[in-house]
């Protein structure tokens, strides 16, 4: 049986992942979580909820309540499993939380991913490495792209643009947050260990990826923490941009299926934008119209003039390279089918506690 070691098992993408190899692969799974999300935003982006969910659900599923900045831990974890896979969606994921925090950012998302990289080129260089990443390494770069600005959403003026932003677009000399930047720092590393030592990883630089899974907080998880506060009817606080800041959203499940093509056909040092494309992009006043068609409940908000640090105004993945390198995938669920699902969630969490 094959062996997967997925890091951040117990979060949004590393929970998907765990569920889709085990169930539809077949694979003997190890996750590595330490509830930090937890430690990063309080009770509310606690993710116990799901380790319990893939111990009591997934046969042949092991948990290691370990921290990915335990260098030592590492190494001697993947030298003993030696999986033929490795997952890493292990991090600190938001924006703002890095600036109160940066060592804490900094060593779990670029030192943790470089003791994983360096476990596994030790261990067993020949298993595809994916990486989680994020468009945030493009820091506000995109937002110097002329925009034209319609009634419920921003967009790209500029015809280049418009299938949405290519791997090709510049990660240098422009604000990141220092989110972004101890980002690009693991990106660049993992691009490194491909090309360097020839082994095959690949960065999966992520638009807002989602799903009914998603711990969602106001500093993380756009989709998933509107649909909450509309369904608990909170107030949505809207920074800047008129609430017409534009986010591509993809299903957890879709970013596991391309994870696992990556896998099966695995390639060297590559980079791809994984979002949900233009079909799937929308606006925050947007997606508040659409959870209102679903809840029936009016969304409060309230707005504040400044922007988030480093945010984009307007962002949505040009999906062309990764639809020709696997010509398998596509993205299967659709943003009203996705935004359903965690309306769904929300609602029954509201009911059943
Ligand atoms: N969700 C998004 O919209 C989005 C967008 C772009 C990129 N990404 C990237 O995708 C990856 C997964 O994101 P997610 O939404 O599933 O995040 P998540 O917060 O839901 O899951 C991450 C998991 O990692 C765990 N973790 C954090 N630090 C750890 C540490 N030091 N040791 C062990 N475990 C640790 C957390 O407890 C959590 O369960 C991250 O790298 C993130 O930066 C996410």
């Amino acid at each position: 049986m094959k062996t997967l070691l997925v890091t951040g098992s117990s979060g949004l993408i590393g929970s998907e992942v765990c569920t889709y190899f085990a169930r539809e692969l077949g694979f003997a799974v190890h996750g590595i979580d330490n509830n930090q999300r937890a430690v990063f935003f309080g009770a509310s982006g606690d993710t116990r909820r799901n380790q319990q969910r893939l111990e009591r659900e997934l046969e042949g599923f092991t948990h290691h309540e370990l921290d990915v900045r335990d260098r030592a831990g590492m190494i001697d974890l993947v030298a003993t499993l030696r999986p033929q896979v490795i997952v890493h969606t292990a991090a600190q994921p938001s924006h703002d939380r890095a600036a109160a925090i940066p060592f804490d950012d900094f060593d779990t998302n670029a030192v943790g991913t470089l003791n994983l990289l360096e476990a596994a080129r030790r261990a067993c260089p020949e298993s595809p490495f994916i990486h989680m990443s994020t468009n945030k390494v493009y820091g506000d770069a995109p937002n110097h792209i002329a925009l034209k600005e319609l009634e419920t959403r921003w967009d790209y003026a500029d015809p280049a643009f418009a299938e949405g932003i290519p791997e090709t677009f510049t990660i240098d000399q422009s604000k990141h947050s220092l989110f972004g930047a101890s980002k690009v720092a693991s990106d660049v590393m993992v691009q490194e260990y491909g090309r360097y030592f020839d082994m095959p990883t690949c960065c999966l630089r992520g638009g807002c990826l989602t799903g009914p899974n998603h711990s969602g907080v106001e500093l993380h998880g756009f989709l998933s923490y509107l649909a909450k506060c509309n369904v608990e009817g909170r107030p949505y606080t809207v920074f800047g941009y008129k609430g017409k800041q534009v986010r591509d959203n993809i299903h957890a499940l879709d970013v596991t299926r391309f994870i696992a093509a990556f896998a099966a056909v695995p390639r060297r040092g590559e980079v791809y934008n994984l979002g949900g494309g233009k079909q799937n992009s929308c606006s925050i006043l947007e997606a508040f119209a659409l959870t209102e068609g679903m809840t029936g409940q009016a969304q409060v908000f309230n707005s504040v003039d400044q922007n988030r640090a480093g945010d984009h105004i307007c962002y949505y993945s040009d999906l062309r390279k990764m639809r020709s390198h696997y010509p398998g995938w596509d993205i299967t669920k659709s943003l009203t089918q996705t935004l359903r699902e965690i309306v769904d969630a929300w609602q029954m969490t509201r009911a059943h506690g």
